[in-house]
């Protein structure tokens, strides 16, 4: 895993992209240089090993494919939840400004595609197919996320389709893209897509509980950013599920007030989970898409072996904490 994880980083790290403008090409490299965990296309050549493959260059495009539009998503998204703090440092429209946001991160969506026409022509329209689909379906997800932060009321239904929408697909369709590269036939990449999609649900929901519990000091983002903004995260969404009489006008109080008018709201709102241990729920519902995960890769028709890499990859992200 860290052969891969070291591939990745130098394909990353060392892509080249033309000198000016600066305002387009240096917030792309800026992005690509902070770090993060390269988990993306980490699994893009998790799930081509899986599948037997053996030359890894023949999937570096796909899985930087991956990397270049999830950096593209998380410059847009920051703009969207007005995070100040990406991987430790300033967000790219803190940095410079929305529109520098806007474009750099549109530029990164092209060198996404531009990555994924370089794989085996043989394979191009099913992995750009999955590409495709996986891009809209993250805006889909990115678009129920804005709208839903003004509403009152939502069921835990409605969270768990956005959340599958907004990052799920995407480690579904990072990991589909490996099989599809390796010759997987059909029915062995729908079920790593779906140990993907349940890996990606309990790694959103670490997400939601990280910016509500991490530590400041290695989180890389504002820890209570989302009860900031009302976010509706599963925490929250568990809360106004069980949430009693008593308290529900304190919970409306502190979602009708910003952090200048109730410097304690994030403080308060963490009391109001902890009294109704929404965390714990969380930490369950985590456990079993894990386990809904493990029966997919179960049923997968790859000796047992290979499989370990992946399935101890999928226990260390629930468990992450940055
Ligand atoms: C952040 O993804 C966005 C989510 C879908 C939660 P990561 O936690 O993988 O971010 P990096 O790439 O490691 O920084
Ligand atoms: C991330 O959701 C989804 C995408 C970036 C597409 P979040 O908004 O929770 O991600 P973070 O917490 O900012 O990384
Ligand atoms: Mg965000
Ligand atoms: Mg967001
Ligand atoms: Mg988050």
């Amino acid at each position: 895993m860290q052969h891969l994880q070291q591939l990745v980083i130098e394909a990353i790290e060392t892509s080249q992209f033309p000198e000016t403008p600066t305002h387009l090409y240096d917030p792309i490299r800026y992005i690509l240089t902070l770090g993060g965990k390269r988990v993306r296309p980490v699994l893009t050549l998790m799930a081509a090993e899986l599948f037997g493959m053996q030359e890894m260059k023949e999937i570096i495009p796909a899985a930087k494919a991956v990397e270049f539009f999830h950096n593209f998503s998380l410059i847009h998204d920051d703009l969207m939840d007005k995070a100040p703090l990406r991987r430790g440092k300033t967000t790219v429209h803190e940095k410079w400004d929305a529109n520098i946001a806007i474009l750099s991160g549109d530029g990164l969506l092209v060198k996404a595609y531009e990555e994924i026409s370089k794989c085996n022509p043989v394979y191009l329209p099913a992995t750009l197919r999955i590409l495709s689909k996986v891009a809209m379906e993250v805006c889909e997800g990115q678009q129920l996320d804005m709208d839903y932060e003004s509403r009152t009321s939502l069921r835990m239904s409605e969270y768990l389709e956005m959340i599958r929408l907004k990052t799920s697909v995407l480690l579904g369709g990072a990991l589909q893209l490996g099989a599809i590269l390796s010759g997987a036939n059909e029915q062995q990449q729908k079920l790593i897509y779906d140990f993907g999609e349940n890996v990606g649900l309990a790694f959103q929901l670490q997400d939601d509980i990280l910016d509500a519990y991490g530590d400041p000091d290695t989180f890389g983002k504002i820890v209570g950013g989302d009860i900031m903004i009302n976010k509706k995260t599963f925490l929250l969404v568990k809360l106004m599920e069980v949430i009693e009489e008593e308290d529900f006008p304190l919970m409306q109080h502190l979602l009708n007030s910003t952090v200048d008018v109730v410097p304690t709201k994030v403080e308060d709102m963490l009391t109001l989970y902890d009294k109704y241990q929404v965390r714990k729920s969380a930490d369950e519902l985590k456990d079993s898409y894990t386990q809904c995960a493990f029966k997919k890769m179960e049923a997968l028709d790859v000796p047992n072996e290979r499989k370990a890499a992946l399935i101890l990859l999928a226990n260390h992200l629930l468990v992450r904490q940055q």
